[in-house]
């Protein structure tokens, strides 16, 4: 049983079945201006209305990239050469990989980059994010949702403040597109990303909005596409999928929300039978489908992969490297002790998950922790 969906999500067979002509019986390069050409730009337009329609923007302002990684990199470093990587960046310590290290580099170019910590919710507070911009800002970072806990972050008084102060605002939305309303005109950001495979769409591929008024700088240059935002050949396939999946999100976005909040209402109710059951920022806003949850006293690696073995995928926050198991950065930002943080797992529910598979992923997940407790005390 998949309970992973935050690090990926299967492809929708409607989606699949969109994508299917283009990669055989239909081919052309949407820059060709014969017929081939202009049937290709066509899909691809009608793609980028979807996405735009999805966002509540204009089919002019979206970008198509090859991932949210992409996305997220192309807005930092634009801001990085626009400035001559001179001035500060505002990021927080809930960010995704792909706007810490692009802000890491950036800040090895010469920049200053202030981080911002989580209240103990896994929430940032708009003071803290505030009283961090100063007049040598050129860009706050604020994901809209947290990929490890589900947190869902004050972005749009953020970006009112950033807007007023004239500090544009990049809002990572990977987590949020397709399970929680995302509109870009009240959320006020100048630049949002999502990607695809989060929501039901391919893999590698991705999108970035960008507020007309917005300055951007194309990470890749080369051939004129994506009104010069973007060089390389548009992957049409992918585009379409993509296109599709914004379209179905679009649809039934209340109707996923209910059945995620569903599943997930449940799983907690569950947890709270297991003794030493901590969910991470239980009375934040949070995504409908994920929760983060400390059994103490266990290894949340070694939970993973007994639960694993059980017949269930979930994720452990904690990153496995050299051997050494490290907790997750989020975590610990939020002030979690690390020994909770390393007890962690993130469990996180999908459209095909039934609540059957909730009712019977928790005995077993009681099992498996009891098992390791007992191993505890043994050793
Ligand atoms: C919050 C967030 N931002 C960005 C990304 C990167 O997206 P991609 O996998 O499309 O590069 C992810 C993927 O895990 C994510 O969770």
């Amino acid at each position: 049983v998949y309970l992973d969906h935050n690090s990926t999500t299967p492809v929708d067979p409607r989606v699949r079945d969109a994508m299917v002509p283009w990669l055989g019986e239909l081919h052309g390069n949407p820059s060709s201006t014969h017929r081939f050409g202009r049937r290709a730009h066509g899909a691809v337009e009608r793609a980028r209305d979807e996405v735009a329609a999805l966002l509540g923007g204009d089919s002019t302002e979206v970008v198509f990239t090859a991932s949210g990684t992409e996305a997220n990199n192309a807005v930092l470093f634009g801001v990085g050469r626009d400035t001559g990587f001179s001035g500060r960046i505002v990021t927080t310590a809930l960010e995704h990989p792909s706007i810490q290290e692009a802000a890491d580099r950036c800040a090895k170019r010469g920049m200053e980059v202030v981080t911002v910590d989580p209240g103990a919710d896994g929430v940032v507070r708009v003071e803290t994010v505030l009283a961090a911009v100063d007049e040598a800002t050129r860009l706050v970072c604020v994901m809209l949702a947290n990929n490890e806990v589900g947190t869902i972050q004050p972005v749009a008084e953020i970006a009112a403040a950033g807007r007023h102060r004239g500090v544009p605002v990049l809002c990572d939305a990977v987590q949020a597109v397709g399970k929680i309303p995302v509109d870009v005109q009240s959320l006020g950001a100048d630049y949002v990303t999502l990607g695809g495979h989060k929501f039901h769409g391919p893999y590698g591929a991705a999108a970035l909005w960008i507020r007309p008024q917005a300055a951007f700088s194309a990470l890749l240059v080369g051939g004129g596409q994506e009104r010069r935002r973007r060089a390389s050949t548009i992957n049409v396939s992918a585009v379409v999928g993509l296109g599709e999946a914004c379209r179905l999100a679009r649809e039934e976005l209340a109707e996923r929300r209910d059945w995620l909040e569903a599943m997930k209402a449940r799983f907690e109710a569950g947890l709270a039978e297991i003794a030493g059951a901590v969910v991470h920022g239980r009375d934040a806003p949070r995504l409908p489908h994920t929760t983060h949850v400390a059994f103490l006293g266990v290894e949340g690696a070694a939970l993973a992969i007994r639960l694993d073995l059980a017949g269930y995928a979930v994720s452990t926050g904690a990153a496995c490297s050299s051997g050494k198991v490290e907790a997750s950065r989020a975590l610990l930002a939020m002030g979690t002790e690390p020994a909770e943080a390393i007890a962690s797992i993130r469990v996180s529910f999908g459209l095909t998950n039934t609540l059957d598979e909730v009712e019977r992923f928790l005995p077993v997940l009681a099992r498996e922790v009891a098992a390791l407790r007992a191993h505890e005390v043994r050793a």
